[in-house]
């Protein structure tokens, strides 16, 4: 079953060839521009929300509720993408304000959010508190719909089933095909997606956690893969044959953190390649990639970096940028 969707997102993004990347680790990489899925829309996000807010429209939703970090970029694409629909938002975003705001939290209250800030303990019970959320404003008169962290589950994971059809299409007009796409793993519906959509393929799907580690987000996954049956998005034979790997070892300080060390290979490969990768995500992504490349853990052949935005959150790390630079 397809249910419907809205478009978004800029497709099909560039491809395109890393030739000092390629020349510096020995092996031909490539770069699927994700981040250039719009400007204020940058980012994987967009693609999920085509079918989650499409979804909120066909229900008659007029608030969408979701949650995040304090840099979220999912929430803030799912802001903007709400308003230029005509819907309101609200985000319950967990951390502490910044004054003055930047990055995403800066665009969240640009375009008019309702910004809700909550602690860790809250955070915790997310799962119990969106619903209360959802009820409170509905009890005011709203119309609301939820859309669970990261904008992952099985319906905005068909953003990456059909964008891992879209690679496909432009490594084949090439004429080559990838032995692996790197991208970060977060909430897991990018790496769910893409998993699903490089069944039959020997694609290897290569996510790269930010964050916990690679049994919690193979749980994630599952979890993902479970409701796209459930839903009947695909049958129970593609679930069965799809396979991902979730690398560890690039969570480095945890969620969000940093190191002066991560700060100049982010940098390095600024200087190199002239490609921005953010500290939260693409930056732990991109190393993480360079780890399998290193370790011989690919086959031959070429290997993608799925670029999946950011650019945002790096105005909020000015401070470390300008420590690794010196
Ligand atoms: C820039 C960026 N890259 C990657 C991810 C991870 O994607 P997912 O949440 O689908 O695992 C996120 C999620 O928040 C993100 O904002």
């Amino acid at each position: 079953m397809t249910p419907p969707r809205i478009a978004l997102a800029r497709t099909p993004t560039p491809l395109e060839r890393l030739d000092r990347t390629s020349e510096h680790l020995g092996r031909e990489v490539w770069v699927k521009r994700d981040d250039l899925t719009g400007l204020e829309l940058t980012g994987n996000k967009v693609r999920k929300l085509e079918w989650l807010l499409a979804e909120a429209k066909a229900q008659g939703a007029d608030t969408i509720i979701t949650c995040g970090g304090i840099n979220s970029n999912h929430a803030r694409a799912t802001a903007i993408a709400s308003i230029k629909l005509g819907l309101s938002a609200h985000l319950i975003l967990r951390g502490v304000d910044r004054s003055p705001p930047t990055g995403n939290l800066l665009l969240d209250r640009y375009v008019g959010a309702d910004v809700e800030l909550i602690d860790q303990a809250t955070w915790n019970a997310r799962d119990t508190y969106l619903p209360q959320v959802a009820a409170r404003l509905s009890a005011a008169g709203r119309r609301p719909y939820v859309i669970p962290e990261g904008g992952s589950n099985a319906l905005g994971s068909l953003g990456y089933v059909e964008a891992a059809k879209e690679l496909l299409e432009q490594c084949q007009a090439l004429g080559w095909t990838p032995v692996a796409v790197a991208h970060a793993t977060g909430s897991g519906g990018t790496t769910a997606g893409l998993a699903l959509g490089f069944v039959g393929t020997a694609v290897e799907t290569f996510g790269v956690a930010v964050c916990n580690d690679a049994a919690y987000f193979h749980a994630r996954i599952e979890r993902i893969w479970d409701e796209a049956v459930e839903r009947n998005f695909i049958g129970a034979d593609t679930r069965k044959a799809a396979r991902v790997t979730v690398h560890e070892g690039r969570q480095g300080r945890g969620y969000g953190l940093t190191t002066p060390a991560e700060m100049a290979e982010h940098a390095a490969l600024a200087q190199r390649e002239g490609l921005l990768v953010d500290p939260v995500y693409t930056g732990k992504a991109f190393l993480g990639m360079t780890d399998g490349i290193r370790s011989g853990h690919f086959p031959p052949g070429p290997v993608v970096f799925l670029h999946t935005g950011g650019i945002f959150e790096l105005f909020a790390f000015g401070a470390e940028i300008e420590a690794a630079r010196a």
